[in-house]
């Protein structure tokens, strides 16, 4: 192990994933609801993610919300360049990147911070570095501004931590490769009745999920030399160093997890005042694997008339179309069922566009009391329904850098490569298409007659004749597309 990389693997790059729970107006909308003053998502909003690996949320996330400012480090400059390009190619000017290590970065020159983003990184790296995002965090972070913590949450993991060190034990010639010999091995072990894995469910689960993930996800997330599980109290604590205090949950999924308690867990929690204690309550009942908190420094406690106006101003919009909305939701603990009555209603009159809260009440009638319409909304949110609109005020200025990114994703598709996410200056946020859905939306902006015809001649890659007609699955796929995705597209802008 060389000593630049403080024990984590760098011969391999990572995935270049999308995390839409990295999304700034999620975590503002998240210290909203618990009663936080959240920063101002304006021009001089700024914004740092720390180990971006390959900066696809990142990017998104800068593009639709310009002007206001990003900034986002990596170690390894393969990691760099590729978010460099895309920022590049899309004439992203809002984006500054570094491939300094978080020593050097702690002392880079940036504006105060409003927000910091760790995912993928506490549990990951070694106490060295840990101590550096501390200073990064003490030197940069604003009064009233917030981090972002992503962490392999105990004792959800307790069970399964084993497992590691098979992946470990693999052999190859780079670290993927040594991770997926690793699977392989522990494979071959539950195959022969190893005893375990009886009675072990999170493990088989667990072993189940790694046998389809790749080996440059794996070397990045299990290869590394520190790595830790860790205990909500535990992660308190530490931040501590760096005068930060635990928010609430940026997971809003967990909003939907509370509907699998009991009644009887729900009312031991209830006992609790909220704090580590009853945080750990919650995490014995659920077991989550990973957890995601919101810290603040200096938070500012909202008075509840200011934080009821808050809310009534904010508008929602849907995420899916309305047609494909499904209410029963399949969820890494286990399945909800959102009540009918209650959630369809407001996703029937979102189809129309997005709503401010207030007008969602006024034009339902709704008698309830404020939180409990300001709850189904969560839950609807953290089921990725519906998503919390950015204000209006700017939506032109952020419609001109997203269309520019997403020019850029589409091109891409063009050559079956690149990004599949595209940016929505409404919510701050990414939508994910895949390749044939976004061919379908390239040929919509090129005005192409025929959206199949369009698509299937870049799909085989060669000039569509009269001979060469689209299998009828595509023109289906074209026909839904156009009634259901591209109405949706354009209430998000991004169509
Ligand atoms: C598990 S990956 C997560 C990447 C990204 N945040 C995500 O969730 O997709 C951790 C990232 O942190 C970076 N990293 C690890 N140690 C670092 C250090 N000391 N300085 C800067 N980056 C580091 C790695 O290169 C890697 O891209």
């Amino acid at each position: 192990v060389s000593d630049w990389t403080r024990g984590y693997s760098t011969d391999i790059t990572y995935t270049a994933g999308y995390y839409p729970s990295l999304n700034p107006a999620l975590h503002c909308f998240a210290l909203l609801t618990a009663g936080w003053r959240p920063p101002t998502l304006d021009r001089d909003f700024t914004y740092a993610e720390l180990g971006c690996g390959h900066g696809t949320s990142v990017l998104i996330h800068a593009a639709a919300a310009a002007p206001a400012r990003f900034f986002a480090n990596d170690f390894m400059p393969a990691h760099i360049a590729t978010v460099e390009m895309h920022a590049r190619e899309a004439g992203l000017t809002t984006l500054a990147l570094s491939d300094a290590p978080f020593a050097a970065y702690a002392d880079a020159a940036l504006p105060p911070l409003d927000a910091v983003v760790l995912h993928g990184v506490w549990s990951w790296v070694d106490e060295t570095s840990r101590d550096d995002l501390l200073r990064f965090l003490r030197r940069h972070l604003k009064p009233g501004g917030y981090v972002y913590v992503s962490y392999n949450a105990l004792p959800g993991w307790a069970p399964i931590l084993p497992l590691r060190e098979l992946l470990r034990g693999g052999e190859g010639d780079d670290s993927g490769q040594r991770a997926r010999a690793g699977v392989a091995f522990a494979e071959r072990l539950y195959d022969a009745d190893a005893r375990w894995f009886a009675g072990n469910e999170p493990a088989r689960i667990m072993l189940e999920r790694l046998r389809r993930l790749p080996g440059n996800y794996l070397a990045h997330e299990y290869m590394n030399d520190a790595w830790r599980l860790l205990y909500h109290h535990d992660v308190v604590r530490e931040l501590q160093a760096a005068q930060m205090t635990f928010a609430t949950s940026a997971a809003l999924r967990d909003k939907l997890d509370d509907l699998l308690l009991t009644e009887e867990q729900q009312a031991l929690l209830d006992e609790i005042p909220a704090g580590p204690r009853r945080e750990l309550a919650r995490d014995f009942c659920l077991n989550p694997l990973l957890r995601r908190d919101l810290f603040l420094r200096d938070g500012v406690r909202l008075h509840a008339t200011e934080q009821a106006r808050r809310l009534n101003e904010t508008s929602f919009v849907l995420l899916v179309p309305r047609s494909r909305v499904e209410l029963r939701l399949a969820g890494p603990i286990g399945t909800v069922t959102l009540p009918h009555e209650v959630h369809a209603p407001i996703l029937d009159l979102l189809r129309d566009g997005p709503c401010s809260l207030a007008a969602i009440r006024a034009r339902l009638g709704l008698q309830e009391d404020l939180a409990t319409t300001v709850r189904t909304l969560e839950l609807l949110v953290g089921a990725e329904l519906i998503a919390p609109c950015l204000p209006t005020a700017g939506l032109a200025a952020r419609r001109e850098t997203t269309t520019r990114l997403n020019d850029h994703v589409l091109q891409g598709a063009l050559a079956e490569s690149g990004l599949d996410v595209l940016a929505s200056p409404v919510t701050g946020g990414g939508v994910r298409l895949d390749r044939v859905e976004r061919l379908f939306l390239l040929g919509v902006r090129r005005n192409a007659p025929d959206l199949a015809a369009f698509a299937w001649r870049i799909l085989q890659g060669k000039a569509a004749t009269a001979n060469d007609p689209p299998p009828l699955v595509l023109r289906d796929g074209g026909q839904r597309f156009l009634s259901e995705m591209l109405p949706l597209l354009q209430q998000l802008a991004i169509a």
